[in-house]
């Protein structure tokens, strides 16, 4: 018998890290759910994705919002009737943007990181239940790294980032608190740094593309009955909590 095709859902899969993502996933075989606040944009997504043979459907999402996760939740369950991969990668980093206050942009950071993160999450957790292998990939961040901001000789020591930072070491609690309590679901769950990439959070300034930061997250997803599970990583293994 053939084996089934996996279904993911990528959060903020329109552009940057997110689409690249969905692409990968979707050249290894899988359907992709394109999360995206605007449909069209992640229609623009998924258009070249499936001329090039693959199989990708733009779905509206947007992690702030009940209605519109309880509303993909249901289209899920009625469609295909489970969800093998979740690949929380929607985020921001409010940090740089001086019209806002500090306090301002905690909320704001913490509402999409955090809170959406745990409503998707919770959202798609009896779907994930009826997957094969069922995956959850948290985007979280090196910045979240209590061990590498004391590290003065971190490559990323100069980025000073406390409410990103904050909201990525909740996205690791997350992780590890999601690894347990569904473990007896059978569904692994870590986080990833996918690296400093270029996109339109980092002003598109390093050489990193999204491309070679969406790899290791798509090798995460898929990993097989062996895979890790309550970790954090980067592409180079392991990282320090
Ligand atoms: N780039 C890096 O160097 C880097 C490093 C470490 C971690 N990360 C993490 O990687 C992930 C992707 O970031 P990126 O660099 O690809 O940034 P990006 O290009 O700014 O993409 C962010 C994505 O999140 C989506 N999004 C924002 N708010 C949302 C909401 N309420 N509901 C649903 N989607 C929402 C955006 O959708 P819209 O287009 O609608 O705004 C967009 O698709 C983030 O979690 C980020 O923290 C990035």
């Amino acid at each position: 018998m053939e084996p089934k095709k996996k279904i993911a859902l990528v959060s903020g899969g329109n552009r940057g890290i997110g689409a690249a993502v969905a692409a990968r996933l979707a050249e290894s075989g899988v359907l992709v759910l394109i999360g995206s606040r605007d449909l069209a944009a992640g229609q623009a997504v998924a258009a070249p994705l499936v001329a090039e043979g693959g199989e990708a459907v733009a779905v509206q999402l947007d992690v702030t919002d009940d209605a519109s996760v309880a509303a993909l939740a249901g289209r899920i369950a009625e469609t295909w009737g489970r969800l093998d991969i979740l690949v929380n990668n929607a985020g921001i980093g409010l940090d740089h943007d001086t019209r806002l206050t500090p306090v301002v942009r905690i909320a704001r950071t913490l509402e999409v990181n955090v809170t959406g993160t745990l409503r998707l999450t919770e959202a798609m957790v009896p779907l994930l239940a009826r997957g094969v292998s069922p995956r959850i990939v948290n985007i979280s961040s090196e910045l979240g790294s209590f061990a590498l901001r004391q590290d003065p000789d971190w490559e990323h020591a100069d980025k000073i980032m406390p409410t990103y930072a904050a909201s990525k070491a909740a996205v690791n609690a997350l992780t590890v608190g999601y690894a347990q309590s569904l473990a007896g679901q059978g569904i692994k769950v870590n986080a990833i740094c996918p690296g400093y990439t270029a996109t339109a959070a980092t002003n598109f300034g390093p050489d990193r593309t999204p491309g070679e930061a969406a790899s290791a997250i798509a090798a995460l997803a898929l990993a097989d009955a062996d895979g890790p599970t309550g970790g954090f990583f980067n592409e180079a293994g392991a990282l320090p909590w």
